[in-house]
């Protein structure tokens, strides 16, 4: 059958690996994204292999980071087939190596693949790919309180031609980067941007699916909260713009004086955040009750105001649980409870860091060891 996952995968070991001396040194403090292991892994695709009756996805590499050589005329360059995933491997104290709930992000890779015209990569590909890769470069982990190990799949299309429709040849690739806080101020409050003038993701468009296009979109947002002095920018819906939806690399909940949470609900616009699932059923197991419906930007002010809503945060795999300090946009602004970090945003962030790490009970069973 065509597209199982029976392939094996090259070892091409790196010639020349980092020093041990300098990774150590880099580890001591990673910072986000701007650090990367030896190693990556890359498997091809082609669909001419599907017609023959072969297995679609072929020539498995573990192979040295390095640039990758593209055809000017790749689809990618043009009409932006690309989709990717964040996810972490956790060093625990005892040395295991651990992911979080890694079949979920295997299942959205295909889910974004099927919205942007691209092939599903088999889960069992996708989760060998993950255990290559970490068992290689295992050196990188950090140990610095906080570190993990951010792990890139990503995919996109490698066909040369320039009529639109799904490109025939792709690229999946797996890199990772030794990561601590993905915010420079470390766990504080963020402060957020509403922005007016621009919006992610409309009704039947891509914004459930994780597309460079839809992170591509939020920058110009994203630099103008920063020009006023904010960490994230808010996306209202494209419609009424009156809903808040989400970071645009996070979403977002909101935790009310009585007891209650509200998040924004999974319609199509905005991504379905692995986090934001866990944060639900966490919530839910401490006993609140949590209701996934739409939350408008003028209600946020008014509950802050009021005092009924008493902490709002930000979630996803980079930010973990990051709390929201401010509310800011060309009408004024408004503080979220003291503007420090809220008890239940404090609580859920330890108990999620506590599962990852292995320091707390893990009664889902959301942790694989590697
Ligand atoms: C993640 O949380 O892993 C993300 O993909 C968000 C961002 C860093 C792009």
């Amino acid at each position: 059958m065509a597209d199982t996952p029976t392939i094996d995968f090259a070892q091409l070991p790196h010639p020349a690996p980092v020093p041990s001396e300098t990774r150590e040194q880099a580890l001591a403090d990673p910072g986000f994204g701007s650090l990367f292991t030896d190693h990556m892994v890359t498997i091809r695709f082609d669909a001419d292999r599907v017609e023959r009756g072969e297995n679609g996805w072929h020539d498995a590499k573990l192979c040295p980071r390095e640039p990758i050589p593209l055809d000017p005329a790749a689809a990618v360059l043009h009409y932006a087939q690309e989709i990717f995933e964040g996810m972490k491997a956790y060093r625990w104290d005892d040395g295991t190596v651990a992911l979080f709930r890694p079949e979920q992000n295997a299942r959205r890779l295909n889910a974004s693949a099927r919205r942007m015209a691209m092939p599903e990569l088999p889960e069992e590909l996708f989760m060998e790919s993950i255990r290559q890769l970490v068992a290689k470069d295992r050196a990188w982990m950090p140990t610095v309180e906080g570190g993990s190990l951010y792990l890139r799949p990503f995919m996109f299309a490698t066909e040369a031609f320039l009529g639109v429709r799904p490109a025939r040849e792709y690229l999946y690739c797996l890199i990772a980067s030794p990561v601590g806080s993905y915010f420079k101020s470390g766990v504080k409050p963020v402060d957020v941007w509403v922005s007016r003038d621009h919006t992610r993701a409309a009704p039947g468009g891509t914004g459930a699916a994780k597309a460079g296009g839809n992170y591509a979109a939020s920058l110009v947002p994203l630099a103008e909260g920063t020009k006023h002095g904010c960490q994230q920018t808010v996306f209202l819906d494209a419609i009424e713009k009156k809903w808040v939806e989400e970071l645009g690399g996070m979403n977002l909940f909101f935790v009310f004086a009585d007891g209650s949470a509200v998040t924004p609900p999974l319609t199509g616009t905005i991504l379905p955040g692995i986090t934001r699932d866990s944060l639900i059923q966490m919530l839910r197991d401490e006993g609140l009750q949590v209701r996934e419906e739409p939350y408008s930007i003028d209600q946020w002010h008014a509950d802050a105001q009021k005092g009924d809503l008493i902490e709002t945060f930000a979630c996803g795999t980079a930010a973990v649980v990051t709390p929201v300090g401010s509310v800011n946009g060309p009408d004024g602004k408004f503080t979220i409870g003291t503007g420090g970090t809220g008890q239940l945003t404090q609580k859920l962030r330890d108990r999620l860091v506590g599962v990852q790490m292995g320091t707390a009970p893990d009664p889902h069973g959301w942790v694989t060891k590697l």
